[in-house]
């Protein structure tokens, strides 16, 4: 602690009022104290490189490399992954891992190279390690993806824990997306971008990094080929990246560079190649296919932190029946709990929450909790003695529990990297479930602890189990949530075995998606939160977790009447579709915003209804191949530079894309769009693609254009599925596919292929099966007709 840090923690004090803020300043300082004792310098560190190699022993997949002062594994699984690991790191245990390691890729060969390197050679990537240990990844046709460059350690002189570097060179051409969750995207510029999930402690803008769920994925695209890079290591790092220059024929190429720094951890990684569809397929099956959330949780969310009250929840519940609003979903923030404290329910204000759930429930209107991990140290408090009696709650070296201060005041953490913690904790869902809660809402789980000074979390110190390997919080700090999702997920699996289970958690790491979605947190409200907000759920997509969306109208203060609009227009195409806001914030409901905007509000929540049908076969989709139902409109053409560098709009499955507007005072914009013919589907108004082309984008609606021949499920009047499907190009055919409703439980409907196609002057469309093709079981709607024909 410095003058500075003391000067700050008096104004903590100040601000916070004198208790809340000594309690603060105090759990800062122990955590200082802590870390002070529990770790302690490194002293002087010796630089290492591999050296040249020496041997090399083929085995399945690949092989092994020995040199002189390191070894490296290269093993390229049947899903056409390829893993490496330096100094003895295989590929277990991993927290990102789904289902183990996969097989190795028997076809696979490593084979000796030109000049004393080796490769190995599979179906869709080629490996070459040079004899001082740079790693090349090609594409089959021998092109340069990325070139990781030998990487370099350093360790104390008297041995433990390295701190490594690794270099890595893409293409000059290469854009980089992904590291989870990042304001300043969806394509990540010239700058560091830490991997440590974090609190930023107040509503954030676009240039605040890291926030809450970062992870060490990258996107890499470029006109070779598309790439995933994971870097397995839980650890405190930073990603420099620096995008590459062509020299356009005036001079050299300068190629793209990212940097990967680490404090400790394993150095591993997984390389997938491919266009993006086929990396995110591999990346899916390597983490984990995504929870598909039950249809009511593709619907509308309604939050905000001070309902207060049951009063006030049924007030604001009969406000959207009243005027014929959708709603799905009402949140119940952290005042609902007794004192804030997780688990309780605060009785005086909220005396009856189960009849509440069930009389909401027969409007179709489910109830989602907030749970928070800290756990006030009362005892004599079940939800403490509980964790007590198995041990849960996270220690410091000295064996004693870490304390931090967090909304319930002083606070402990139960050790979710633990599985019998994870089993004790998902027990308490039982609790929710019987209040008549039907999801879960994880937040404050980077873990954040506020503090006077310093990192709002653990300190760095803190003990955990790590699955029993024991380790401290600078391994687990970025998996803490990951586990927690999974206490909850594995948990309600049981408890309520008949219904998937609805968890979405603020931080989280690689193979979230397993578990559940996620939430922006707290976006500032602005026009720049507005633009943050796509780039976030666009980048988590890229990094495997599909399901996202922001606090439309943004966390704080209160948006002006076009930005709410603006925001709940966009967030009405994004997977988590809710309005959030905080405790001092201005009210949210459509209806506080004049009549334009409620009329406005209410024509995006009914086209969303109408919709329910696609994202709910976005969402099977999601978890069978990977792909994200918010997906960049380079997708299909990553090779289309325009289109690479165009971040405001974006497709939504294959058949629609959408084009906010992000900008005040606006009634149409410029869309970037991929080939071939798009429709608007208002007006039917027919644009050519590729290139850029004008479209109106009035006050009353965001541009969407369906794609020509797309067959898409909607809802029709009766409620009933039926098909909506755009005129294909004459001549040309087109189709999509369907996955149907088969309720909240477990059954895996079969994915259902259409096709469309023109017949004379009609376009017909046709269901295709192993047995050949035959009519839809829906009603047909043709879009576009007019157009299509008299072009
Ligand atoms: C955090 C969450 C926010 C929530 C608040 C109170 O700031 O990000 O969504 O409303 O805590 O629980």
């Amino acid at each position: 602690m410095n003058g500075r840090d003391l000067v700050r923690s008096m104004r903590m004090v100040g601000s916070l009022g004198t208790a809340q803020g000594l309690r603060t300043v105090r759990a800062a300082w122990r955590r200082w104290r802590a870390d002070a004792v529990g770790l302690p310098p490194r002293g002087p560190e010796r630089a290492r490189v591999p050296g040249v190699v020496q041997s090399a022993e083929p085995g399945p997949g690949g092989g092994v490399l020995r040199f002189s002062r390191s070894v490296l594994r290269i093993t390229v699984a049947v899903n056409g992954a390829v893993f490496w690991g330096w100094d003895g790191a295989e590929a277990e245990p991993s927290y990102a891992l789904a289902g183990g390691c996969p097989e190795p890729d028997p076809r696979a060969v490593l084979e000796p190279d030109t000049d004393g390197g080796w490769r190995v050679v599979a179906e869709r990537v080629t490996v070459v390690v040079s004899r001082h240990g740079a790693v090349e990844v090609l594409t089959p046709g021998g092109v340069t993806l990325r070139r990781e460059l030998p990487p370099r350690w350093w360790e104390p002189v008297g041995g433990g824990r390295a701190r490594w570097m690794q270099r890595s060179e893409v293409a000059a051409d290469a854009r980089f997306f992904g590291l989870g969750g990042r304001a300043s995207g969806p394509r990540l510029r010239n700058g560091t971008y830490r991997l440590w999930n974090t609190d930023p402690g107040r509503a954030f803008g676009a240039q605040d990094d890291p926030l809450y769920l970062t992870m060490p994925v990258q996107m890499v695209v470029a006109d070779a080929a598309t790439h995933l890079v994971f870097h397995d290591t839980s650890w405190d790092g930073t990603v420099t990246l620096r995008e590459g220059e062509e020299g356009a024929g005036s001079g050299h190429d300068r190629m793209g560079m990212s940097e990967l720094r680490m404090e400790g951890g394993p150095l591993r990684c997984w390389v997938m190649v491919g266009n993006p569809a086929r990396v995110l397929l591999a990346w899916a099956s390597l983490t984990g296919g995504a929870a598909v959330p039950p249809a009511w949780a593709l619907g509308h969310h309604h939050a905000r932190w001070g309902f207060g009250s049951e009063q006030e929840v049924r007030r604001i519940v009969s406000g959207h029946l009243r005027r014929g609003l959708p709603l799905d979903a009402v949140h119940l923030d952290i005042d609902h709990f007794d004192d804030h404290r997780v688990f309780t329910v605060d009785q005086e204000r909220f005396p009856k929450l189960p009849q509440l759930a069930d009389d909401l429930r027969r409007d179709g209107i489910r109830l989602v909790s907030i749970v928070d991990p800290a756990v006030k140290p009362e005892p004599g408090a079940a939800v403490y003695d509980g964790g007590e009696a198995v041990d849960a709650f996270v220690r410091d070296a000295g064996g004693r529990q870490v304390k931090g201060v967090v909304w319930p005041g002083e606070a402990v953490f139960p050790d979710f990297t633990h599985a019998r913690v994870r089993e004790w904790w998902g027990a308490l869902y039982e609790e929710r479930l019987t209040q008549g809660f039907a999801g879960f809402w994880h937040d404050m789980n980077e873990p954040t602890s506020f503090t006077a000074f310093g990192e709002s979390t653990l300190p760095r110190s803190a003990r955990h189990s790590l699955e029993g390997r024991g380790g401290d919080h600078r391994e687990a700090h970025n998996v803490y949530a990951l586990c927690m999702a999974r206490a909850a997920y594995e948990a309600l699996r049981e408890l309520s075995p008949k219904e998937r289970p609805f968890v979405f958690s603020r931080s989280g790491w690689a193979g979230l998606q397993r578990y559940g979605g996620t939430w922006s947190g707290d976006v500032a409200t602005g026009w720049p939160g507005l633009r943050a907000s796509l780039s976030l759920v666009l980048g988590l997509g890229l990094c495997g977790v599909p399901y996202s969306g922001p606090d439309i109208g943004g966390y704080d203060g209160s948006p002006s009447p076009e930005l709410y609009l603006r925001w709940f227009q966009l967030g009405a195409y994004l997977p988590l579709f809710r309005t959030h806001a905080g405790l001092r914030a201005g009210r949210r409901e459509p209806w506080e915003f004049g009549p334009d905007v409620l009329e406005y509000a209410r024509v995006a929540l009914l086209e969303r209804r109408r919709l329910l049908p696609y994202f709910l076969t976005l969402a099977h989709l999601a978890r069978r191949t990977g792909a994200p139902y918010v997906r960049p409109v380079w997708w299909w053409t990553p090779e289309d530079r325009a289109l690479r560098d165009c971040e405001d709009a974006f497709l939504l499955g294959d058949s629609l894309l959408v084009a906010p507007v992000l900008d005040p005072g606006a009634d149409r914009r410029a869309v970037q769009l991929p080939r071939g013919r798009w429709y608007d589907v208002v007006t039917e108004r027919v644009y050519e693609g590729p290139g850029q082309v004008l479209v109106d984008a009035p006050l009353s609606r965001i541009p969407v254009l369906a794609r020509a021949g797309a067959v898409l499920p909607v809802r029709g009047e009766d409620g009933g599925v039926e098909l909506e499907v755009w005129a294909p190009v004459r001549g040309r055919t087109g189709g999509g596919l369907v996955v149907p409703d088969a309720g909240d439980g477990w059954d895996e409907p079969e994915i259902e292929r259409y096709v469309a196609r023109w017949q004379g002057r009609q376009v017909v469309v046709e269901r295709e099966s192993e047995g050949g093709s035959g009519e839809p079981d829906y009603p047909v709607r043709v879009r576009g007709l007019d157009r299509a024909r008299s072009q």
